[in-house]
């Protein structure tokens, strides 16, 4: 008789062939550097899909960062070494440079950019939303045992659950890529910034080229999958993270798509080789 073979939850995508070096439209680079890492785990679930417009990707995104939260900030302190302090230390100070009164951190997960704003900025009161409940709870732990005042709150970042014009600074670290539509959250950021409110983005573009660029490729696409799957028990998700980088615009379409949004004086800079950028903007 033939054993029966599980099905995996939905069929595995297929990888594009056509890897152009051009960026399409939305100023995404195709993937054109070395195989794509397998994204299906042991048990046959695969990643959530990348890119953006696929319906099925908020539900899915969120369930895997339901099921990695317990493991996230190991992971996240072994996998970037701790370089991410300091990437999150320039986004607090763009931030913060105005003087909020009220911050809305979006995708907070764990709360560390949350944390690390409220700390900068004891005046200001930090609102950290998200729609995966399990890393909300881990960062309300945190912010907990390190006695630091944050309201960590569910919701989603493309229907964000409050009025117009509440804030004057919101940030999103590492967040942005995760959403089916970006053009969609980021008319959501525009929307509950006050008149000269600041918008500031973290996030990682597709890796540089050259010889750093190819070392950080093996790096983020072989063992950042293998690593985080030993670690989290799910290779799918860290297949996911370097897939969802590639697939993400272009520093120079991300700033383009800014300014469609409606923010003002919108500038970028690279951090440490093009390993992440800052974004950052500003309303009316
Ligand atoms: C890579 S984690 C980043 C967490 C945190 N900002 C950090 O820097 O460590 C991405 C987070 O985005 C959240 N997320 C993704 N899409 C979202 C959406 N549409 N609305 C709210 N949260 C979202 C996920 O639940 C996850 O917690």
């Amino acid at each position: 008789m033939r054993e029966a073979v599980p099905e995996p939850p939905h069929p595995v995508r297929p990888v594009p062939d056509d890897r152009s070096t051009v960026p399409d439209d939305r100023g995404t680079v195709p993937d054109d550097r070395g195989p794509v890492p397998d994204d299906r785990d042991a048990s046959g679930r695969v990643a959530p899909p990348v890119g953006e417009g696929d319906p099925r990707k908020g539900s899915e995104v969120r369930a895997m960062f339901d099921a990695i939260a317990p493991r996230y900030d190991l992971l996240n302190a072994v996998l970037s070494l701790g370089i991410d302090r300091g990437w999150r230390r320039q986004a607090v100070a763009a931030a913060l440079a105005k003087r909020p009164s009220d911050v809305l951190d979006v995708a907070t997960g764990t709360a560390d950019l949350a944390i690390a704003l409220r700390r900068a900025g004891p005046d200001a009161r930090v609102v950290g939303v998200d729609f995966a409940e399990a890393m909300l709870d881990v960062g309300r732990a945190k912010a907990a045992r390190r006695g630091v005042d944050v309201t960590l709150e569910v919701g989603d970042g493309t229907a964000l659950p409050y009025p117009d014009a509440s804030f004057d600074a919101v940030t999103i670290a590492y967040g942005l890529r995760n959403f089916a539509d970006v053009d969609a959250g980021l008319r959501e950021f525009r929307r509950v910034l006050r008149p000269g409110g600041r918008l500031v983005v973290l996030e990682f573009p597709p890796p540089p080229r050259g010889a750093f660029g190819r070392l950080f490729r093996f790096y983020f696409l072989r063992v950042v999958p293998l690593l985080g799957g030993l670690i989290s028990g799910r290779r799918s998700a860290y297949a996911y993270l370097p897939a969802s980088v590639l697939a993400f615009p272009t520093p120079d379409a991300l700033a383009e798509r800014l300014r469609g949004a409606g923010f003002q004086n919108v500038t970028y800079h690279l951090q440490t080789f093009g390993v992440s950028a800052l974004h950052q903007g500003d309303v009316p």
